[in-house]
């Protein structure tokens, strides 16, 4: 699957972009369903399995909540059998740099079965080494990458090029999306997919001068017999 997922936890706002049949998916994270939580009386579980059945058979990314190795096999599990349509995020490295997380990603993909959204990366050496273990999705943070100084556009290009000459099954997720132009712009440097918050969305959907042309069409349209 591949084109525009929604960057959100929030039920209606995907209800609405998923009725337009604009979307390809949906992408989850701690902060997201934070922010959900403070909008009052989250059940994380019953969100997730209702956001799973609302866009099914469209993929749902579900972020770990933890960095403990036996408890993120554990979680990882859990996540997937809530629907058929669920994927977990699994960030690249821990808190403090620990690789285990890449033998995790490699058991949950090759053994359990379990396809894993790499999160949390800024290069495309960090994707690549993603995709190398075995992800099904690797996920960049172009908004992040080019605050620190890349060229986000520059590394999808790059990241894009060496999973197709290697001929590897990931598919490039572009996230931590800024301004409206990051949507077309990475995937025109080669991202099969870029999520985005709903805001943007909107901001890309509705111009100004459109507004203007349709009241023109609109008023012109009275002055016709029918
Ligand atoms: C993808 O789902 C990422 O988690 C998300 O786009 C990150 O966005 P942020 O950089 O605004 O936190």
């Amino acid at each position: 699957m591949t084109g525009i997922f929604l960057d959100t936890g929030d039920i209606e706002q995907i209800k609405k972009y998923h009725s337009m049949g604009i979307i390809r998916g949906v992408t989850t994270n701690p902060t997201i369903m934070s922010r959900e939580q403070n909008k009052g009386n989250l059940n994380f579980k019953k969100r997730l399995i209702e956001i799973a059945n609302l866009i099914n058979p469209l993929p749902l990314s579900i972020e770990l909540m933890t960095n403990e190795y036996t408890e993120m096999k554990k979680q990882a599990v859990e996540f997937s059998k809530w629907a058929k349509n669920i994927n977990i995020k699994v960030t690249i490295h821990g808190p403090g740099g620990e690789m285990d997380n890449l033998k995790i990603i490699n058991e949950l993909e090759n053994k359990s079965k379990v396809r894993v959204n790499v999160t949390a990366m800024i290069t495309a050496q960090q994707c690549f080494v993603a995709a190398m273990a075995g992800a099904t999705y690797v996920s960049i943070f172009g908004g992040r990458a080019n605050d620190l100084g890349y060229d986000s556009k520059a590394e999808i290009k790059k990241l894009r090029s060496l999973i197709d000459t290697m001929n590897l099954k990931s598919k490039i997720i572009a996230g931590s999306v800024r301004e409206t132009s990051n949507v077309t712009d990475w995937f025109h440097s080669g991202a099969h997919i870029v999520t985005c918050p709903p805001q943007f969305l909107e901001k890309i959907i509705i111009h100004p001068h459109t507004k203007e042309i349709v009241k023109q069409f609109l008023k012109d349209s009275l002055k016709l017999k029918k």
